[in-house]
């Protein structure tokens, strides 16, 4: 044994949807809209003692040839709407909303996350994301759109005037005066002077339960590695296997201290989903099923298209991949981030896999599409969680259930109790904000309340 203490694992639920990591077929689907739908998955998450109930954000309809796509989520509910209701059935559970830096003003922000922040009795949490392309901006003002560095420079600076509107009446003061029926606030000006915003006011709202609620990350460039190290609490990252969450990790804790910061004030919650099995062949089966259900044959082929940037439909999903190449079209599909950023290279490596295993297109995109998945009986899918995080490939995860909205249920069931059973999984919440799950510091306050006759 080592003297290293054991690490605490934090857990946090992401609502299904988005992609076709979500399986609509699936006769237990439930609406995507409906409440209850989030009712349930929050419920079994705070069942579960997980930290926080997350939910992401998508701005404008995917479109695929130029038509809706259609094949996943169509369709979300406003993120504050939503965790608002929340924070009325719920009681212990964070609430997460992704909202975007680079459409939003930021004393709207400001007010709309404190909002939540007194509703929840302390539970609020903002995913600060910058959108990734100008699509989406067409929805906005003078259509939104900025060029990657300076999405992150707004994304800083929204932050900051976030962050000095919440701390404006922490400095205030409340004069009391009974006698003369003097009730008197003192909120100082805020005042900010920036290359982005130029804003005088006073905020409308008097400190939240936790100063400032929980800011989480999520883009994978240096940009924005660089923006979570100097400003996030956690960051959402896609790293989720052993070797790549490992070095992901350390390079991101590795940049804190020269924002004074120490690695304990970030945590690393990359996104993970899970199958779990009565035995290891059970999981296994029932994982291979779960995966031919989220890439039916039309997703392969839009999967397909999305790198080659043309239309592949006269392919045969379960046939060899196709022999034309691929064109620099990159708008065959818009409104999701694209990661093929040289489609000729990966065409090329796919093609190689492709032979070398003997996989169809639909194979071949089951394979690349995998995300990190933890397969198993509950003990098993534990232990897995339990090493990743004690190995520092992360701080904990972002479940993401294949099911809406029962996909969480079994692993409440099953697999809590054996994290809690190897003692790296709370047994009951001790805090009541989301801060104090996720063991960071409140920001300072220090309001103050005189009493008596007003100086004058
Ligand atoms: C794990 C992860 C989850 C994300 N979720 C969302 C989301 O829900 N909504 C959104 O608009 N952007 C989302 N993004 C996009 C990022 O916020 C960001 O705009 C995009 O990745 C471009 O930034 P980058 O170049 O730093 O990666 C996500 C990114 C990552 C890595």
């Amino acid at each position: 044994m080592t003297g290293k203490p054991r690490k605490q694992i934090h857990l946090a639920a992401h609502f299904p949807g988005v992609n076709n990591t979500t399986v609509w077929a699936d006769p237990a689907s439930a609406s995507q809209v409906e409440f209850e739908s989030f009712v349930h998955l929050a419920k079994t998450a705070e069942r579960g003692l997980f930290d926080f109930f997350f939910l992401a954000e998508g701005l404008r309809l995917r479109e695929h040839r130029g038509r809706i796509h259609d094949l996943d989520v169509v369709g979300r509910p406003d993120t504050f709407t939503v965790l608002n209701a929340l924070a009325g059935v719920t009681d212990k559970l964070g609430l997460a909303g992704t909202i975007n830096s680079t459409y939003n003003e930021p004393f709207e922000l400001a007010k709309q996350f404190a909002s939540l922040d007194h509703l929840s009795g302390g539970r609020a949490a903002w995913n600060v994301v910058t959108s990734s392309d100008a699509f989406t901006g067409e929805n906005f003002r003078r259509g939104g759109y900025l060029e990657h560095g300076q999405r992150y420079q707004r994304a800083a600076e929204v932050v900051e005037v976030t962050r000095e509107l919440w701390d404006s009446w922490a400095a205030d003061t409340l004069v009391i005066d009974r006698a003369a029926g003097v009730f008197a606030r003192e909120v100082p000006e805020t005042r900010h002077r920036g290359a982005q915003f130029d804003i005088a006011g006073r905020f409308v709202l008097p400190p939240s339960p936790q100063g400032h609620p929980v800011l989480l990350q999520a883009g994978d460039s240096d940009d924005g590695r660089e923006f979570g190290a100097s400003a996030a609490d956690a960051i959402f990252t896609g790293h989720g296997t052993l070797e790549a969450g490992q070095r992901f990790y350390a390079d991101v804790k590795g940049r804190l201290a020269k924002y004074g910061r120490t690695p304990d004030e970030l945590k690393i919650l990359p996104a993970a989903t899970f199958v779990l099995g009565d035995s290891a062949q059970d999981a296994e089966e029932r994982a291979r099923h779960i995966r031919l259900q989220q890439v039916g044959p039309q997703t392969a082929i839009a999967f397909l298209e999305q790198v080659w940037g043309r239309e592949l439909s006269g392919y045969d999903p379960d046939g060899p991949l196709p022999d034309v190449e691929p064109t620099d079209n990159v708008d065959i599909t818009r409104g999701r981030v694209r990661h093929a950023k040289d489609p000729r290279a990966v065409a090329a490596d796919w093609r190689a896999r492709a032979e070398a295993e003997n996989l169809s297109i639909r194979e071949l995109i089951i394979e690349v599409t995998a995300r990190q998945q933890f397969v198993g009986t509950p003990a098993a899918v534990a232990e897995q969680i339990d090493t990743y995080v004690q190995g520092d490939a992360s701080d904990g995860f972002i479940l993401v259930p294949h099911l809406t909205p029962g996909g969480l249920d079994e692993f409440v069931d099953g697999v809590v109790p054996e994290l809690q059973e190897r003692g790296s999984f709370r047994t009951e919440y001790t805090g009541t904000t989301l801060r104090e799950h996720l063991g960071l510091r409140h920001p300072h306050r220090h309001s103050t309340v005189h009493e008596g006759a007003r100086a004058s």
